[in-house]
């Protein structure tokens, strides 16, 4: 049997850690005599804090690893039964190696959106050829107009087909057909075809939640006098579990861990009350279980509290908000903020910039707990990059532990809601998913490019399950899967036969 492609991408390139600074202390800085003397006692106390409230001790993880579980039942038992939605993806059919010809696949999900081909040759020439471009998404479209949002992405669809050549082979009269990734939480209808419940991450596009997302797809490749055909929308995590299934039999659970999160897996429809009875001719499917906005017995902060409140969708995806790239730098800058006025950890000077929200990201803490260094030189560089803080070394350890702690929680976490899913399984399968070889195809920039975040989660998945079962439990890099498994599962549900 093949294994997944894996890929293991140093967080160096992609996370770089900036020259130092010039040291001026620059506008919005005000700076005062004596002024890198924190008061180290509030400090101290914000700290141990922030430790004692995030910490994840194995009773905490087995509880949410238990939540987990019984939430993932009872959303299956009963639409909106709990806050996980165990969406049916309308995937009955896993990739078979079988695929043949030229497919499309559009993903669009964070803050890129990207367009492939790729050229399947069956069993034995598998995939002969891929190309693919990604094009950032302007930020004011993630708050415009659904049109305008779809306009940009047919556009960037149509100039991308529009140079097809080389290895890439259209049959004769035939339409192109493309897998749309779509990642945010859609109420799927059919396979192709779903709508939005509502936005994440960030997005809040005015008049998409409610319609068929393919739809509105539609009607911008008409406005582009694009003939393509939508043959599969798939959720990110699905495209991930297909593009991985294609090479390894084992894959039953994808998982992405990036600016957003969320799981699925490969469910037996006999499992699913919902369903009535109905079975699909394989006797599964995949569902999605938008874990993103699982919230039972996790462990939150008061900083967790006041993000929450602040952001344009209070009180839902607390556990993305716990766990994801997009809120990891800010739960920490809102950490940061508070010693700086209460503690004085900066010194006396007060570093305006770290006002702002989101201006410490995810990549920063990423760089940050790279440092080895004894003067902690690159840490104090960062820090002052991007929020203008002058910082010394006492301050910049007290910046590593609010790293440590945020990121510690969030990897912790990641692995509990993998067990919970994975025990989920094994209960069902009495015993078949422990013990054999079952894989967890991972993706996501989180996931590939923190080595701390990685590890910690992969610890609490260990700690989860012992050692015995561990080592069945395989959690593999499938690097863009998902983009190959949009275009393999509109092979799939081509309306031509291959
Ligand atoms: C969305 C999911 C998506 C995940 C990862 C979440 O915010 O709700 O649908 O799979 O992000 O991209």
């Amino acid at each position: 049997m093949s294994s997944i492609p894996t890929t293991t991408t140093s967080a160096a390139g992609f996370f770089r850690i900036p020259p130092p600074p010039h040291r001026i202390p620059a506008a919005g800085v005000r700076m005062m005599a004596g002024a890198l003397q924190s008061n180290a006692s509030s400090v101290g106390t914000i700290l141990t804090n922030l430790q004692h409230e995030s910490a994840t001790p194995l009773p905490v993880l087995r509880h949410v690893a238990d939540a987990m579980t019984e939430d993932m039942r009872a959303g299956l038992a009963v639409e909106g039964g709990s806050d996980l939605k165990m969406i049916l993806s309308y995937v009955d059919a896993l990739p078979s190696g079988n695929e043949k010809g030229l497919f499309y696949a559009l993903d669009l999900g964070g803050t890129n959106f990207r367009v492939l081909r790729v050229q399947l040759g069956g069993k034995e020439e598998r995939v002969i050829a891929t190309e693919s471009e990604q094009v950032s998404i302007p930020k004011e479209l993630m708050s415009g107009t659904s049109e305008q949002l779809f306009d940009f992405i047919a556009n960037g669809l149509a100039t991308f087909a529009e140079v097809e050549g080389g290895n890439f082979r259209l049959p004769h009269g035939r339409q192109r057909e493309v897998g749309f990734t779509f990642s945010f939480p859609v109420m799927q209808t059919s396979i192709d075809s779903g709508i939005l419940m509502k936005w994440t991450k960030g997005f809040s596009v005015s008049g998409t939640a409610g319609r068929d997302v393919v739809a509105c797809l539609n009607e911008a490749m008409e406005r582009q006098a694009l003939d393509m055909r939508v043959s599969a929308l798939v959720n990110d995590t699905v495209g991930a579990l297909a593009g991985a299934r294609y090479w390894d039999d084992d894959v039953m659970v994808a998982v992405i861990l990036g600016t957003g999160t969320n799981a699925c897996y490969v469910e037996r429809t006999d499992a699913i009350p919902r369903l009535n009875g109905t079975m699909s001719a394989s006797g599964m499917t995949i569902i999605n279980t938008e874990w993103g906005a699982f919230s039972n017995g996790i462990p939150l902060t008061v900083f967790d509290r006041d993000m929450d409140a602040a952001s344009i969708n209070p009180g839902e995806q607390i556990f993305e908000k716990t766990i994801s790239g997009m809120y990891l730098g800010e739960i920490a800058r809102r950490v940061l903020l508070k010693m700086a006025e209460e503690g004085d950890l900066f010194g006396r000077s007060f570093p305006e910039k770290l006002t702002t929200p989101f201006i410490l990201r995810t990549p920063d803490l990423c760089a940050m707990q790279q440092d080895n260094s004894d003067d902690l030189q690159a840490v104090g560089s960062i820090l002052y990059n991007a929020t203008q803080v002058e910082s010394n070394l006492s301050s910049r350890k007290v910046a590593l532990e609010v790293c440590d702690a945020i990121v510690k929680r969030g990897g912790r976490l990641a692995g509990a809601g993998i067990v919970g899913i994975l025990q989920k399984m094994d209960q069902d399968s009495k015993g078949s998913i422990y013990g054999k070889q079952t894989v967890v195809a991972m993706d996501g920039g989180l996931y590939e490019h923190y080595p701390q975040y990685r590890g910690y989660m992969q610890r609490a998945v260990e700690e989860l399950l012992g050692s015995e079962i561990s080592r069945n439990i395989v959690i593999e890099h499938s690097k863009d899967g998902s983009g190959i498994g949009a275009a393999l599962l509109a092979a799939t549900n081509s309306k031509y036969e291959h």
